[in-house]
């Protein structure tokens, strides 16, 4: 099916067209009646381009709250467009079958076919990847913005008429600049706006953010133009979103303060996990701690988790980037203070597979360690920074024999993670926890699924070899019903037992 449209479209000045797309919500708004969406002309076409964690459940909660727009999102990869057409959707997130199987189809829809979509959209989102530099000028801590650039330059060469851009992507500040200097490159005259708009949502509770979020940050040139750009994008988000929850800034405070808002929660988690070594030492526990300063109202309890370390795609990207920065604008004490939550991160998770090693008697060669979990937290089958990449790879170097087991994460990825091929002699792929534990020295909990709380423990200890250990990463099991049942029990930031501490 082709993307275009019959009706002709004229060029029109970017301003004037953006104000007929804002007649949209007071329509919507005050007769508090939807279009019908069969079959219908959309008042407005948006166009994502990036079918990941971030583009997709996006798109698809748009397309769901505003069915009087058509949404295409379009990304390279074939393989993943095709899952994202199937039953099986490429990511999982609570909810997110339902969202997708009401729009597909109606007013969403996802294809390769990027310039086409381009083409027809008036609203782009961009949400490609901007994964940490790996070479060159700022290797490891820079982002690469070779998607970002190649998606501007792509938009420069289809485009032929104003297109708002939105940059949805986590991108270092002043991108936008770099954005609007490429487009405007081009001989066509085109004066297209780029606005920020950084996503919030976290994953596993993608669709609960998406629908329900604490704020939209909308962020665009402080212009006559670049104002209505910002007012056609903040009527998208208003058919679901409470105006007061719709922030507008410029362009600048909007790409920083997401690169701020991740440092700032990893900067929590850094801080509780550095306390957690020292309630082990002195006979604190970590929780308790925890809820006593989260009780005060100006911390507050959340992001106070003590873990076997933080993950995912966007914490450790970001603050690097944020480091990186502040190097580049000539800071670097405020880099190397940032730099600080990355380093205590490593530390905790190298410290959780030294405490296994040295518990286990100083040695693992040959020891079945049974890992429960692999994504970076629960509710997602994402591994991207997963602190079980980190600790399985320790592990393995001091020759374990590991048997692994996630409720969602495949083999594939698994193998991908630890470089390692699925008949590999040393990583067993177990399908239940109880079989991850059958034989196994020890038992790890690395990642925080709820139906590892109920697993039957007397069983699982009966069928380990004694002394049995349970190396607890997410403090999330009854640690006294374990040591009821026989179980050594060490947990992240909870008083040393004695034998651990050989
Ligand atoms: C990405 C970024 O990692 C994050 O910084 C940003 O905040 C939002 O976008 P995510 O959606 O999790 O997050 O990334 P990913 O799942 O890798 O999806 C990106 C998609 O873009 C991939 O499917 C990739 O195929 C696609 N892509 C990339 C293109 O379609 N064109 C390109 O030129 C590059
Ligand atoms: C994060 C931000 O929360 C979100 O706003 C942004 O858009 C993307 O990055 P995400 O990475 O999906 O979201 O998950 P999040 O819930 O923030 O958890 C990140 C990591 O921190 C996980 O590994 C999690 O287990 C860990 N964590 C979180 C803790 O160790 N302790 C906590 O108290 C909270």
């Amino acid at each position: 099916m082709s993307l275009f449209w019959a009706h002709e479209r004229s060029v029109e000045s970017a301003f004037v067209r953006w104000i007929h797309l804002l007649h949209w919500l007071p329509i919507t708004h005050f007769f508090g009646k939807q279009p019908q969406p069969h079959p219908f002309t959309p008042a407005m076409r948006i166009c994502c381009i990036g079918a990941g964690y971030v583009g997709g459940p996006t798109m698809a909660m748009i397309a769901a709250k505003c069915p009087h727009i058509r949404v295409d999102v379009v990304d390279l990869n074939a393989e993943r467009i095709a899952a994202w057409n199937s039953d099986e959707l490429p990511i999982y997130e609570p909810g997110l079958d339902d969202l997708v199987r009401e729009a597909r189809g109606r007013n969403l829809f996802f294809s390769t076919a990027v310039k086409e979509g381009i083409h027809a959209a008036d609203i782009i989102f961009v949400s490609v990847n901007t994964p940490t530099k790996t070479f060159g000028v700022g290797a490891h801590k820079a982002a690469d913005l070779r998607f970002v650039e190649s998606v501007a330059r792509t938009i420069a060469e289809v485009a032929e008429n104003p297109k708002i851009i939105v940059e949805k992507s986590t991108i270092p500040v002043k991108t936008a600049e770099a954005i609007q200097s490429i487009l405007g490159a081009d001989s066509k005259g085109l004066k297209h706006q780029v606005l920020s708009n950084p996503e919030f949502l976290a994953e596993g509770t993608a669709v609960k953010d998406l629908s329900n979020p604490d704020r939209i940050l909308i962020g665009g040139e402080q212009t006559e133009a670049g104002l209505a750009a910002v007012e056609a994008l903040v009527s998208v988000y208003a058919n679901w979103v409470s105006r007061d929850r719709i922030l507008t800034t410029n362009l600048w405070s909007s790409e920083l303060s997401k690169l701020v808002a991740n440092a700032f929660l990893a900067q929590r988690i850094s801080s509780i996990n550095s306390i957690s070594a020292l309630c082990e030492k002195t006979g604190a526990d970590v929780d308790e701690v925890a809820r006593a300063i989260g009780s005060d109202s100006r911390i507050g309890p959340k992001f106070l988790k003590a873990s076997v370390g933080f993950g995912g795609s966007c914490f450790q990207k970001d603050v690097l980037n944020l480091v990186y920065l502040c190097g580049h604008f000539g800071l670097p004490e405020v880099a190397a203070y940032w730099d600080q939550v990355i380093q205590m991160n490593d530390w905790q998770k190298h410290r959780f597979a030294e405490r296994v090693l040295h518990t286990l008697f100083n040695t693992v060669t040959g020891k079945r360690i049974a890992v429960l979990g692999f994504a970076f937290k629960k509710d997602t089958n994402d591994t991207r920074e997963s602190a079980s990449i980190y600790v399985c790879r320790d592990l393995l170097e001091e020759r374990a024999s590991l048997s692994i087991y996630d409720p969602k994460v495949g083999v594939p990825q698994i193998c991908k993670d630890l470089g390692v091929q699925p008949d590999s002699p040393n990583v067993e792929f177990a399908t239940s926890a109880a079989q991850a534990a059958a034989g196994a020295h020890a038992l790890l909990i690395l990642t925080e699924w709820d139906e590892f709380r109920s697993l039957d423990f007397e069983a699982i200890y009966k069928s380990m070899v004694k002394p049995a250990w349970v190396f607890d990463g997410r403090s999330l099991l009854d640690h006294a019903k374990l040591r009821q049942i026989g179980f050594k029990v060490y947990s992240i930031g909870k008083p040393l037992p004695v034998e651990a501490n050989a």
